[in-house]
């Protein structure tokens, strides 16, 4: 965000917008330790915040719910325009799924726009997602074009999930899964796996990932067929293979064409 015009007297805050990786302190890189390390407010999830407990040691921290991410970004950006040094935290990256972009709304927002000398300094930390640490666990599946669908109705009506659901099937994409199954939508994941099914034979190959990087992480390949309900929860990704992707030796790979490159020589 730019300085043009800005009250040098003004305080300055700086929000930074952390991405802390899927789970075990060691996939957070360095440059979201060096943010959080350099913030004096920490503002997150619980859970999140718990993950990273061993690096938040002497920060203030402000915890919120699941489902309050409105309260958290709000708070986020009321402490950096009063001008402290915050870090909002998401798990994974902070602008798949998470808190980036609404942080960004509340920012344009008029309450704050109005006085605009007093906006904070954003900067936004990239972080290992759920997609790259499953796709790690899981081989080599993302390797050619992909897509990546929520299946949360919470912000998304189901129609329009189900329409992207059917268009990446039809387009033969790789289908990344966030958000398959919670308790109030377990059949979320079976509607799926019927939509893709209508573009994709039964022996696709599918992985599930469990609390990928997380002390309990559990790792299952299986097929479009077997896929079952059971084995997943609101801690797992589930990617689906495109009509090449192969199992072999327990790990789920798609290719790239080079194969293909070696004949056309
Ligand atoms: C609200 S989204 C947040 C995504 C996050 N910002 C990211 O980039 O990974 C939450 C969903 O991400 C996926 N997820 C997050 N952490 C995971 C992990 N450690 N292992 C597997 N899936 C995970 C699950 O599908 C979960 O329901």
């Amino acid at each position: 965000m730019g300085n043009n015009g800005r009250d040098a007297s003004a305080p300055k805050g700086v929000l930074y917008i952390v991405g802390t990786g899927p789970g075990a302190l060691d996939h957070i890189t360095p440059a979201a330790r060096e943010a959080i390390r350099k913030a004096d407010v920490i503002v997150g999830y619980g859970t999140y915040l718990d993950l990273i407990a061993g690096i938040l040691k002497d920060k203030e921290v402000v915890s919120t719910g699941m489902t309050q991410e409105r309260d958290r970004c709000r708070k986020a950006v009321e402490l950096a325009v009063s001008g402290r040094t915050v870090a909002v935290v998401s798990g994974g990256d902070p602008g798949v799924y998470a808190m980036a972009g609404l942080v960004f709304e509340i920012l344009r927002n008029a309450e704050f726009s109005a006085s605009s000398d007093a906006l904070p300094s954003v900067e936004v930390i990239p972080g290992i997602s759920a997609l790259n640490a499953a796709a790690s666990r899981l081989g080599a599946p993302l390797m050619h074009d992909f897509a990546c669908i929520s299946l949360s109705d919470r912000l998304t009506p189901w129609e329009v999930i189900e329409k992207r659901l059917d268009a990446a099937a039809s387009a033969d994409f790789v289908i990344v899964l966030y958000n398959p199954r919670s308790k109030g939508r377990a059949g979320h994941i079976n509607r799926a796996r019927a939509i893709i099914g209508k573009h994709r034979g039964p022996g696709t190959i599918v992985g599930i990932v469990r609390g990928a990087m997380r002390e309990q992480e559990t790792v299952i390949l299986t097929d479009l067929e077997n896929l079952k309900d059971t084995d997943i929860d609101m801690q797992t990704t589930v990617i689906v293979g495109n009509s090449k992707t192969f199992a072999w030796n327990n790990l789920m790979v798609t290719p790239r064409g080079y194969e293909l490159q070696e004949v056309k020589k």
